[in-house]
């Protein structure tokens, strides 16, 4: 899906100049033959392992000078994902704490660096005993072993302190989200991008029907970066009522990623 390179041809159908030589993208970015660009090409029917590929100017953006094409290769989906769980939920230099459930991954590691390094957040994060010291290089405080360490345990003995949970597992560990409300503020967010996203996943006692059986929280907001005709055709309220609690807490909402 991700993508840098050399703009070879710029398509005529967007090109706003009427000149086809300067395409303008929804930005206000404008292209030509030559710009180094990046980005993700948004139907991923044929994906970007070729030598040519048709992005459209709203997954397209230049390529900043200090920055490697192969280091923005990897930039236009993970981290991406990553910057758009944390930037609506968090205050700049507030030292909001985090926790990143599987920091040492795709997502997790942009999130790891976005948030402690762009935002001034105190992270904790978990992940596998060979990759704790990777977190805490990227700016984790705290990298709790997941193979040796009960997590939620862990959070728990913090006290309600969390601002923003990012869950890049699902379902691991099984209680992260029921217990949530012993280790975050009653304010804060719980985003999910790991796990079953399917409709009836929704409804059975998965990762993200357990939204339902969330009594104290007064929000949930969840993200869920799932095929957009599923989540359409998905009733959030008829789950929550089939659980007999309060339908008014809980807003859905879905990412198209
Ligand atoms: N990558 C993307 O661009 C992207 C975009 C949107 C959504 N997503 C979704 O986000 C989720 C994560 O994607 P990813 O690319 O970050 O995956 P990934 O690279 O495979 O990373 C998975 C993370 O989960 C940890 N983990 C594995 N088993 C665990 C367990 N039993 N308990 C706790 N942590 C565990 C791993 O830690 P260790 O490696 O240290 O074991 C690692 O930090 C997936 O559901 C994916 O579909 C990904």
């Amino acid at each position: 899906m991700d993508y840098a390179g050399v703009v070879e041809e710029v398509g005529a159908k967007i090109n706003n100049n009427n000149n086809n030589t300067t395409t303008q993208s929804k930005g206000g970015m404008s292209y030509k033959p030559g710009d180094k660009v990046f980005g993700k090409v948004e139907n991923t029917a044929f994906g970007t392992l070729a030598e040519y590929i048709q992005p459209s100017p709203s997954g397209c953006v230049p390529l900043p000078p200090s920055v490697s094409p192969a280091s923005a290769s990897t930039l236009g989906t993970a981290a991406q994902t990553a910057y758009q769980t944390l930037i609506p939920y968090i205050t700049p230099g507030a030292g909001d704490e985090v926790f990143i459930n599987g920091g040492s991954g795709g997502v997790g590691t942009f999130a790891i660096q976005i948030a402690a390094k762009c935002l001034g957040c105190v992270v904790t994060t978990s992940c596998s005993t060979r990759n704790t010291s990777l977190c805490t290089s990227l700016g984790a405080t705290t990298a709790l072993d997941y193979t040796t360490t009960n997590v939620t345990s862990s959070l728990r003995s913090r006290g309600r302190v969390f601002k923003l949970v990012v869950d890049c597992v699902g379902g691991s560990p099984h209680d992260l989200y029921t217990a949530a409300d012993d280790y975050m503020v009653p304010s804060g967010t719980f985003v999910q991008i790991g796990g079953d996203f399917s409709p009836s996943a929704f409804c059975a006692d998965g990762v993200a029907g357990s939204a339902a059986w969330f009594p104290r929280r007064r929000e949930a907001r969840i993200q869920v970066p799932c095929n957009e005709d599923e989540a359409r055709g998905f009733d959030p309220a008829r789950a929550v009522d089939g659980r007999g609690q309060d339908r008014g807490c809980y807003r859905w909402r879905c990412l198209p990623l």
